[in-house]
């Protein structure tokens, strides 16, 4: 069937999908620079035609989609504005770089490889937390992390990260319309900050707490959102709030469950539902569980093959839709697109 797209919505696409292919060759790029200068391959297991065809079909769903929020003002254009093009060539030979760092904690299995830089901050964080997620160099805990983060997670996802970042978008603002005038937002595992600015620009008045466990990935945030007001930004755990009861109009995180020991994942969401106001929304997007695909089930098996991602494979197998439920959320709706899920779920009166 031939599909129609207006033509607002078909230059957004357009732009997306050439930004997509940027990263999609990037990605490409790295184990071929891998292979010219050690000799080492890495298996094409992944890479089988059918199975690419299959992620790239929900890749361009997902693209679409995300141009179609547009159109309906669910967010604003200004959401895809690119950062300076230096700015993201300079970073790409670095990236190259640290790929072959990666690739042999890869190889070693070594995921507790630290510089002076990143033990310092080590000793004060949980136990789960000090390692090197993903083999990434300095974990969480370094400044060049935090620099290099974003453009290694679009690399990863060929360009389709932010779209998935913006999932939540929608529900929300269905849940909680308007400008976001008079509300107070709670970001966990807020990283550098990337769906704080999507937020943002979707409710501009809104006042958003911006939490992180890593100081130097808290610090990058603030560098990023350096144009918005009403943001706050707190070093802290997810799972022990520096916060009152009842504070928040919504709480929400990206990507952090997936990263997160099962007993975590459940005291960060007991956590989320004392600090939000009765009424208020919680609201989530991460990694797709076992029960949500089908086609892209292989990915999520191969994925804590590549990276190290200790607590993944439970994650898969442990709906995050019961783990809400089971702490008293209701009105629970969900979305999905590509690689990931958004939740929504409401505190009762
Ligand atoms: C995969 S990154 C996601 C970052 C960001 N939300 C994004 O979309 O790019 C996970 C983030 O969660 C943070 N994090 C992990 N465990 C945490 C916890 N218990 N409390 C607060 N932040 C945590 C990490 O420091 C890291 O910044």
């Amino acid at each position: 069937m031939k599909i129609k797209i207006p033509y607002q919505d078909k230059v957004t696409l357009g732009y997306s999908l050439a930004r997509s292919a940027g990263f999609a060759v990037q990605q490409l790029s790295l184990p071929f620079f891998e292979f010219v200068t050690t000799g080492r391959r890495k298996s094409h297991h992944a890479l089988e035609p059918q199975k690419m065809r299959a992620a790239y079909a929900e890749l361009f769903k997902l693209l679409k989609r995300d141009s179609e929020n547009i159109a309906k003002g669910y967010y604003p254009v200004e959401v895809l504005k690119p950062e300076k093009v230096a700015q993201h060539f300079l970073r790409y030979p670095r990236i190259i770089y640290d790929g072959y760092a990666i690739s042999k904690r890869r190889s070693e299995k070594d995921a507790r490889d630290f510089s002076e830089e990143a033990e310092n901050f080590l000793k004060d964080l949980p136990e789960y937390y000090q390692r090197n997620f993903h083999f990434q160099t300095g974990g969480y805990l370094t400044r060049q992390s935090a620099e290099l983060y974003e453009h290694q997670v679009e690399i990863l996802f060929s360009g389709a990260a932010d779209a998935m970042r913006r999932l939540i978008i929608p529900l929300v603002k269905e849940a909680l319309p308007g400008d976001g005038s008079g509300l107070h937002f709670l970001e966990v595992g807020a990283g550098t900050g990337r769906l704080t600015r999507f937020m943002k620009l979707a409710y501009p008045k809104a006042k958003i707490t911006v939490l992180d466990l890593s100081y130097p990935y808290l610090k990058k945030a603030q560098d990023n959102l350096h144009e918005f007001d009403r943001l706050d930004f707190v070093q802290g755990a997810a799972e022990d709030l520096p916060f009152q009861d009842a504070k928040f109009d919504f709480v929400y995180s990206c990507f952090l469950f997936h990263e997160l020991p099962h007993e975590i994942r459940r005291q960060v969401i007991g956590e989320g539902f004392r600090v939000l106001k009765p009424g208020g929304c919680y609201g989530l997007v991460d990694s797709l569980q076992k029960e949500d695909t089908k086609d892209l089930e292989w990915a999520l098996e191969q994925f804590p093959v590549d990276f190290h991602e200790p607590f993944y494979k439970n994650y898969t197998m442990n709906p995050m839709e019961g783990l809400l439920a089971a702490q008293g959320f209701t009105d629970i709706r969900r979305d999905q697109g590509f690689f990931a899920k958004a939740l929504l779920a409401r505190r009762g009166l």
